[in-house]
């Protein structure tokens, strides 16, 4: 069974929408719950998507004891986490499964996890983790699919991140925190998960210096006990139904988000016309005619690369032409291909993207490959005229909490059905 869905474009969305925390923020800080040795961790504003599930899956798999006591609050007691080996199936499926290795690493000094798959928007390798690893005294090899170490000794160490990758300097931080000596990071990532991930480990008793700098100390502490946090709020689903918003047209108050942390979102979606105002931690979209804004794809403050494919399918609507360049993965367009099946008009350039405003979509059948192509997807069928069937539900479901329940309350005519697997 697989899950699609029904978008009848055309209704303007109105009203208030609420965003939840951030799934980038919580998989590096639901893994870190699992270095204390005492005391449980309370995280807040969790997150119910797929791969929030599936590590939690793994967690318990290693021995944790993993309970979602209410809706977005997750209980972690990790005393008893002995098993070294992440279950493959489970930790293939996602990209996040890489901090797995680091907290085992971390915590019993060995570890086997499946290499990740995660979206179809690179290729998404890990060497730059593994060269973390050794930087840190850890040699982790790659057999039969999975990161394998036995038997490492970690300690701090001097490590310069290539490209400030977001995961790698998650990946170090998690595995430094409990390996003697300091370590430093250089050209580590400054994206506010990063910081979010830093005030979680010091809240139980790390010492993390410099987290949302270039610069990262990290000093390794014996112990660490769990604590109760609240996750910060995912800006990238924030950014999604802002630019919906200015897509299909309407009134909408995105609430729960931290307003610093959109602020090129902000910048560009009024260069492109739109009235949006903040206030205190709302912000309100009101959408207007749409112009062509070029954007280029940037570590954190820049624009995101995870609302480049939402942001394409605006502009494919816009007065005007763009020129959207995706500087951080090397295949981030394919989505571009479903979109215009829906009438966009579309070249793509190895990593840049021509966009020719058209006056308007029609609905198709579409299929979505990876989370935020996804949502570019439903970003055109809400603007599109008659009826858009978007397949790969699934991938959406990895990023965002029921999207179409989110979008239903705004006004928007979108019903999730289930159907059978097709050839
Ligand atoms: C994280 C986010 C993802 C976001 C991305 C960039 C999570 C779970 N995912 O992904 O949503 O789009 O940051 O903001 O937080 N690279 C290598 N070797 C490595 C690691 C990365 O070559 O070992 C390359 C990647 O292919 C990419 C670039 O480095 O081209 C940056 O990737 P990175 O910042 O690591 O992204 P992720 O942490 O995977």
């Amino acid at each position: 069974m697989t899950a699609k869905f029904i978008v009848r474009g055309g209704n303007r969305l109105s009203g208030t929408v609420s965003i939840g925390g951030a799934k980038n923020s919580a998989l590096p800080i639901l893994t870190a719950t699992a270095l204390a040795v005492e005391g449980e961790s309370i995280l807040e504003n969790v997150p119910d998507n797929s791969d929030i599930q599936h590590l939690c899956e793994i967690l318990r798999a290693l021995g944790c004891q993993v309970e979602r006591v209410a809706e977005t609050t997750v209980r972690v007691n990790a005393r008893n986490l002995e098993n070294h080996v992440a279950p493959y199936h489970i930790a293939r499926r996602l990209r996040g499964s890489t901090y797995v290795m680091g907290l085992l690493l971390a915590r019993l000094g060995r570890g086997e996890v499946a290499c990740p798959g995660g979206c179809e928007i690179g290729a998404r390798p890990v060497d730059f983790h593994l060269k973390g690893f050794k930087a840190l005294g850890a040699e982790v090899v790659v057999e039969h699919g999975a990161m394998v170490a036995q038997r490492v000794n970690l300690r701090g160490g001097r490590f310069y991140v290539d490209r400030s990758s977001v995961g790698t300097t998650v990946n170090m931080i998690i595995t430094a925190s409990l390996a003697p000596g300091v370590t430093i990071l250089e050209n580590a990532a400054c994206e506010p998960e990063i910081v979010d991930l830093a005030n979680f480990i010091n809240a139980m008793g790390g010492r993390v210096r410099g987290a949302g700098t270039n610069t990262v100390r990290i000093e390794g502490v014996d112990r660490l006990r769990g604590v109760r946090h609240e996750v910060i709020p995912d800006r990238i689903e924030a950014g999604t139904y802002m630019i919906m918003t200015a897509a299909a047209g309407g009134d909408v108050r995105i609430e729960n988000v931290i307003p610093e942390h959109l602020g090129t979102v902000i910048a560009k979606l009024k260069e492109a016309g739109q009235e949006v105002e903040v206030q205190g931690d709302s912000v309100r979209v009101r959408s207007r005619p749409i112009r062509a804004v070029d954007v280029e794809t940037q570590v954190y403050p820049g624009f995101p690369t995870d609302l480049q494919s939402p942001w394409v399918a605006l502009m494919g609507l816009a007065d005007g032409i763009s020129v959207v360049q995706e500087t951080i993965f090397e295949n981030r367009f394919g989505f571009t291909n479903e979109l215009i099946r829906m009438g966009a008009n579309i070249k793509v350039d190895r990593n840049t993207g021509i966009i020719r405003g058209v006056e308007r979509y029609t609905g198709a059948p579409v299929e979505a490959r990876d989370i935020r192509g996804g949502a570019a997807l439903v970003t055109a069928a809400l603007a599109a005229e008659g009826v858009t069937e978007v397949a790969g539900v699934r991938y959406i479901d990895r990023g965002y909490t029921r999207m179409e329940e989110k979008l239903a309350a705004l006004g928007a005519d979108v019903k999730r059905v289930t159907v059978e697997e097709g050839p």
